[in-house]
């Protein structure tokens, strides 16, 4: 019990440097605004009312595995959902804070707990394009796929799969800032929304398990492991830096511009190989 009890402060202690390296950069970049919930639009944050419990959902951290907790959460059963070939991602029983009237939105984000998780940003965007170009997404697959390939490639060679290199450039050209790989900052607006808890996607079983016991849910709810794609190795750093050795100098540094207050507010470090 004592291990548990110190190391639980010290990731206490973890998160308030997270918090306050966060503000100072909110500050230092003029976008800190006064707090009181005034204005609050982003639609990314997922409520749960027995814990009093809001994450915001930044697609490529970790979604679909606090879906499966907060379903958990408001009892019910995943298994049940799997039997009924419900999507995790497609139903209505989880609520979004934006559901509710402009007034119940301020009491709801000014007294639950709020948590947020992050990436680096590009080992995120090199999940997101994994992820919907090199599966069978039809939106992505086929319909952005397409209108990528139209831009970049003569009628030649249009059945190959976009390249990294040609959606980073089709990023750069058209800033179509899709959810999946929409800026941090834009989708969840952290400067404005106080998060009590900042989690980071390296250490996400142990940020996800203590926030767990923070709100007081049942010991048995663990944050899960599940992969959507349980036989490809997960996007890591080495990963990554392959990816990115496809790219030119001016597109690395392009996407730097792109993410670059998901870099400084949030304190990855900027990839300097190449
Ligand atoms: C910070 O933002 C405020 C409001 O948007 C603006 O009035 C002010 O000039 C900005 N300050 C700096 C240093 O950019
Ligand atoms: C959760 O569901 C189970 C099975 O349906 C039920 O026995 C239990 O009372 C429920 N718990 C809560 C807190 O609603
Ligand atoms: C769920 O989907 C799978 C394959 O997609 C199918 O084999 C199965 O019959 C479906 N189950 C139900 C209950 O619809
Ligand atoms: C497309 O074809 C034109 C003319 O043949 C050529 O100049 C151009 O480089 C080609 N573009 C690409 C992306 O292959
Ligand atoms: C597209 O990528 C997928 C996954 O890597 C691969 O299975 C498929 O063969 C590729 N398609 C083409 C036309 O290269
Ligand atoms: C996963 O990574 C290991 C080590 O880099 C590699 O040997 C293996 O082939 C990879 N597996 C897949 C499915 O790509
Ligand atoms: C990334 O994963 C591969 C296996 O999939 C592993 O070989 C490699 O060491 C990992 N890199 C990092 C930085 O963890
Ligand atoms: C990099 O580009 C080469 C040549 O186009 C391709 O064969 C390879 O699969 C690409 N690598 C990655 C990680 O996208």
């Amino acid at each position: 019990p004592f291990i548990v009890v110190d190391s639980y402060k010290n990731w206490l202690q973890i998160q308030q440097q997270r918090k306050s390296s966060l503000r100072a950069a909110c500050d230092k970049y003029n976008l800190s605004t006064s707090s009181n919930y005034e204005n609050v639009f982003t639609g990314q944050l997922l409520v749960e009312h027995t814990h009093k419990f809001i994450v915001c959902e930044v697609p490529k951290v970790g979604c679909s595995n606090w879906r499966r907790v907060i379903l958990t959460l408001m009892n019910i059963s995943i298994e049940d959902l799997a039997l009924k070939n419900k999507s995790i991602h497609k139903h209505n029983l989880l609520k979004k804070v934006q559901q509710y009237p402009r007034e119940q939105q301020k009491e709801i984000l000014k007294s639950y707990t709020k948590v947020m998780f992050t990436r680096n940003p590009l080992e995120r965007l090199v999940s997101a394009y994994r992820d919907k170009f090199l599966h069978s997404s039809y939106y992505y697959g086929t319909v952005v796929a397409n209108s990528i390939k139209k831009r970049y490639r003569n009628n030649t060679k249009m059945a190959e799969n976009v390249s990294f290199r040609e959606f980073v450039q089709f990023l750069l050209d058209t800033h179509n800032m899709d959810v999946h790989w929409n800026q941090m900052i834009k989708l969840c607006d952290p400067c404005n929304i106080q998060y009590d808890f900042l989690g980071r996607y390296d250490t996400i079983e142990r940020d996800a398990d203590n926030i767990l016991r923070f709100i007081g849910a049942p010991e048995d709810i663990r944050y899960p492991d599940i992969k959507n794609h349980a036989t490809e190795n997960r996007t890591n750093l080495t990963l990554t830096e392959e990816f990115l050795r496809n790219l030119t100098r001016k597109q690395i540094d392009g996407l730097y511009t792109l993410y670059k207050k998901d870099f400084l507010l949030f304190n990855y470090p900027v990839y300097n190989q190449i």
